[in-house]
Order: C-alpha cells, then structure tokens, then sequence
C-alpha cells in the first residue's frame, strides 16, 4: 500500500493513541491537528513504552487536503474543528469519526466538503497521561468498528502492523447502539453524582437506570438496531461487571469543569425518539440536567 497522508485531529487519548500507533508503523505520513505543538508522544501499550517523533500543527491555515482524517475530538468540540476539516478535505478525502454516539454524518458532513465520511465506534480506551504522553489499553474484541462499505477495508488497511485491531459489521447500527446504551446511564450518572462506576451498585439507582435504557432500546429499534427483550437488562448487568473504580469521561470532563458529550449522547436519543413519537422522559430529565452543567462549564471555559 502506497504512503498516506494521514491527519489526526484532536491529540486526547483517541487520537493521540491513534496518531501514535499510526506513526509508529511508519506506513503514513502523519500529521496531528492540535491546539498545541507536540514534537513527540510517548506511548504506552502493555509493559513498553515508545518515544515517537509526530508532526504537529497548530493553525489550521498551515493544513493542506490529506487522504484521509481522523476526527478524534469530543462530539461537542466538531463545530470548533471546523476549521481543520474545511482545509484538511478535499475530494478525494476520506473522514473517519472516532467519537461516541450517533449521527456522526449529520454532525460532521456540514464541514467536509465532498470527503466521503466513515463513523467508527471507539472500543480501546485512551488515556491521556500527559499532553505529550498515552496509553492504549484493549477492552474487548475489536478496538475500532466501522459499517461494511467500500471504505471500511481501506481504513482497516491504514491500522495494519499496528497495535489496533479494526472490525467491520454488516450489523453496525445495533453496535452502535448497544455502546450508546452502556454510555446513556455510565456518564450521565457519575457525572451528576460524581461517582465512578462503583455508583452503579446502589439499588436505589437500579429502577432509573433500567428506565433510561428501556427508552434507549426503544428507541434504538426504532432506528432499525436489532436488540434483544431483554436487552436493558443485559447492559446493566454488563455496567455491574466494569471495575468499581473506573471513571467515565463525562465525570472527568465534569470534576474539570468541562463542557459534556452529553447532546452526542441522551440528546441524540431523545432527538431520534422525536422523530418516532417515542416518550424518552428519563433521558430528556438527564439531557436537561446535564445541558445546564455543561453550559455553565463552557460558559466559564471561554471566560
Ligand atoms: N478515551 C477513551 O478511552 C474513549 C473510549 C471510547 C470512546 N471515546 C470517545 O472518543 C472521542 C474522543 O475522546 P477522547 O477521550 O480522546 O477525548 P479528549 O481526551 O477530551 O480529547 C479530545 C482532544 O480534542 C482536542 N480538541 C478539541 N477541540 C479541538 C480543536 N478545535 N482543534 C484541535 N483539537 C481540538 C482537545 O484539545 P485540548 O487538549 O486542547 O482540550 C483534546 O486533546 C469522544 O467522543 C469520546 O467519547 C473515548
């Protein structure tokens, strides 16, 4: 396979384990977008670490059009890197979005010019040490998940040789729901009860939680994923099963005083439940809550 030019936009835990084990394969030419100049990563995987030299970019007009970009900011943060994608696409690009929940199209195509866009569900989890430093830690199966299509094997071709495993599904909408299920309750509820997943096993949660994801799952068959009778039950049981001490990123961004993904997460559920007629009260409760945080955290963000 030829050298690709490949940009990275957004250098957190995503992106920046992504870039890095792009880099790393020295397969592409990388680039990352960021809002700070980094020279190189140091990246952590099992017992070794890498130093890794990476190009940076800070100013977006210094971007010219690549093969392909790597969309690895929060949901939230799409419209602010507008700017990197109008210079980065041209029409030959391709645009994969690692980011949580759904309608990435919707959200992203506005941006991109004529690229083609790819959603992919992000299943390893990247941390960011240090703004020049991340670990990649596997949690299950594949590490990434894109739709079956005609760019689904191309993208899978640019993680070759490297540490990160690529799925494609045919069954890609139900995926992508039962990950958006798990996210529903995990990060609304530690966020506002800032309480890691430990949280979860207070039985006096276990009514609200079970009521958000039997509205999820509605709504989710009614966007054609395919999930079970029992399908609410099965995720909770999946959510007790997660270290006690693990947090989510909405209770990180919340501790920091960070705008949320909470309207790429419950909003986009209570957005689609619009759309059938399906009453989505418990989500719409955390969207309002959790809305109201993050407007106030954005609000002193910028300030
Ligand atoms: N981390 C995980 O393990 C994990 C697992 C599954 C799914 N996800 C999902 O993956 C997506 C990325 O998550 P993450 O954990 O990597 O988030 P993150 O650590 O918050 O990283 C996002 C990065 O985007 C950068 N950014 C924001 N706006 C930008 C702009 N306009 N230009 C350039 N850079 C910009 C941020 O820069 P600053 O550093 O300057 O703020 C930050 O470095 C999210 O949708 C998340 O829900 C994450």
């Amino acid at each position: 396979m030829a050298k690709l030019k490949v940009a990275v936009v957004g250098l957190g835990g995503i992106g920046g384990v992504a870039a890095a084990c792009l880099a790393l394969s020295g397969r592409h030419d990388v680039i990352a977008c960021a809002r700070r100049s980094i020279d190189a990563l140091t990246f952590d995987h099992h017992d070794e670490s890498t130093r890794i030299p990476l190009t940076t970019l800070v100013d977006p007009v210094d971007a010219t059009p690549v093969d392909w970009v790597l969309l690895c900011t929060k949901a939230q943060d799409t419209g602010s890197a507008a700017p990197w994608l109008e210079r980065l696409c041209g029409p030959h690009t391709r645009v994969a979005v690692l980011q949580n929940g759904i309608g990435h199209q919707e959200r992203v195509a506005p941006h991109a010019g004529e690229a083609a866009i790819l959603p992919a569900i992000v299943y390893y989890n990247g941390e960011r040490l240090a703004p020049d430093h991340m670990r990649l830690r596997h949690i299950r199966g594949h590490d990434l998940l894109v739709p079956a299509s005609p760019l689904a094997s191309d993208f899978a071709a640019l993680f070759k040789d490297t540490p990160i495993d690529v799925g494609v599904s045919d069954a890609f909408v139900t995926f992508q729901w039962r990950k958006l299920l798990i996210n529903v309750i995990a990060n609304p509820v530690t966020a506002l009860t800032r309480q890691r997943l430990g949280v979860f096993h207070r039985r006096d949660l276990h009514d609200l939680c079970l009521g958000i994801l039997r509205e999820t799952v509605a709504v989710g068959r009614a966007e054609g994923a395919e999930l079970d009778a029992d399908e609410a039950e099965k995720i909770f049981e999946t959510l007790l099963g997660y270290p006690a001490e693990a947090g989510t990123s909405m209770y990180f961004d919340c501790l920091a005083g960070r705008p949320l993904e909470i309207e790429a997460l419950n909003g986009a559920v209570v957005a689609a439940a619009r759309k059938h007629g399906i009453a989505t009260p418990l989500n719409g409760a955390m969207l309002a809550l959790l809305k109201s945080v993050s407007d106030a955290n954005a609000e002193a963000f910028s300030a």
